[in-house]
């Protein structure tokens, strides 16, 4: 299916391409993002329930413009989806996929089975126990079957399980693992299969993929589930990386590692932290779990929106580059979706510190572009 919408967006880029050397003389509009990678891969953004209720707002006209893909940030996950058994908010989801859907743009389903944002209730009887392993499964097996009841029409990728992996490489012990034991994503993705339809791509989705410890659990899981014909159709990279990490070479070496294993590559999450968060952990990676930090003047350094255009300038030079990668890996990469639409929805601006500002998209707080955006068209073009 991506590899017909990667046809159909080239064909429309040249339509684009033909009507804006006319329109040239008229009005130097700027090619869109999508426009700039079309035939290569999807470009996405996430959209929160906020914006899906105003589809005329500055912000998704944003998204109509530049973004082939969308994701919801928050509103799909288990917890705000259904907080309580039988209580279901539907109306952000419903409008997202209908949205999505009428603007042609790829919905993807975040995220059907992960540790965080996951309600106690959904791991336990009504007497507080632990749920049986089968009592467990049967409940992901609803939810499941309720996604795809009500959006498997309109949602054709899903990121199935998020995150069970840590970074050397051993399963999460989370209560998933804990209830059902160590075939828990294994049977996620028997689940998923069932239930969703049989074109919706369903991805494997973590941080941290360019550590080799998790990484070649990754890969080792891929096979081992080809070998056994459990399904799984593609791996998601989240991509909450840094400036300086990782680096472009582990980022080459791990995309070139995955695609090896012939299931195509989706960029998830992708937002670079001009901040930093290595300097609180030692590491980088995007462990919701870790302890937050309290915003201060040292680690918060550009609370009023001064940030340097230095500053800004470095950033646009660091998408660039991870862009010419992907552009280097685009047999392989069928996606790349940015975690927000401007600076001011990203989740940076409370994780791993609370309350900092925090600079990691393309667009502005007032959703004018930033020199990144530029720069990652420019880079896209001159690939066409
Ligand atoms: C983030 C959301 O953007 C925040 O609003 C929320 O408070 C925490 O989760 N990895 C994921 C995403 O897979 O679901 C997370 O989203 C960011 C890290």
């Amino acid at each position: 299916m991506l590899n017909q919408i990667k046809l159909i967006s080239a064909a429309l880029l040249s339509i684009a391409i033909l009507t804006s050397c006319a329109a040239q003389q008229v009005k130097s509009d700027q090619p869109s993002l999508k426009d700039a990678y079309a035939g290569k891969f999807l470009v996405g953004a996430t959209v929160n329930g906020d914006m899906v209720a105003h589809p005329s707002s500055k912000k998704m006209r944003i998204v109509k413009q530049h973004f082939s893909a969308a994701t919801m940030d928050n509103a799909m996950k288990w917890g705000p989806f259904n907080p309580q058994p039988g209580e279901y908010n539907f109306e952000a989801p419903d409008k997202f996929a209908s949205y999505t859907q009428q603007q042609g743009i790829a919905a993807v389903g975040h995220v059907l089975f992960w540790h965080s944002q996951t309600p106690d209730w959904v791991f336990k009887d009504d007497n507080g126990n632990l749920l049986s392993r089968d009592a467990l499964l049967k409940r992901m097996r609803e939810r499941a079957k309720l996604m795809a009841n009500r959006y498997g029409d309109k949602i054709k990728i899903w990121d199935v399980v998020n995150e069970a992996i840590e970074d050397d490489g051993s399963l999460r012990q989370s209560l998933y693992n804990k209830i059902i034991g160590d075939d828990f994503i294994e049977q996620a993705f028997r689940i998923a299969n069932d239930e969703l339809p049989a074109d919706a791509v369903k991805l494997y989705n973590d941080y941290g993929m360019t550590r080799s410890g998790r990484v070649n659990t990754v890969i080792k899981m891929v096979n081992d589930f080809k070998a056994r014909g459990v399904p799984i159709d593609g791996l998601g990279i989240q991509g909450h990386w840094s400036m300086d990490s990782p680096t472009l070479d582990e980022i080459d070496t791990s995309l070139t590692k995955l695609a090896a294993t012939g299931l195509p590559l989706h960029i998830t999450e992708l937002d670079i932290d001009y901040l930093g968060r290595s300097q609180f952990f030692g590491a980088n990676g995007a462990n919701v779990d870790l302890q937050k930090r309290i915003a201060t003047p040292e680690n918060n350094p550009y609370p009023n929106g001064n940030f340097p255009a230095s500053a800004d300038a470095a950033l646009g030079d660091r998408y660039a580059a991870i862009f010419k990668l992907f552009l280097k890996h685009h047999k392989d990469i069928d996606r790349v979706t940015f975690w927000g639409v401007t600076d001011g929805d990203s989740w940076l601006n409370g994780w791993p510190v609370a309350g900092r500002t925090n600079y990691p998209l393309l667009f502005n707080r007032d959703g004018s572009a930033k020199q990144a955006l530029q720069k990652v068209i420019e880079v896209g073009l001159a690939a066409q």
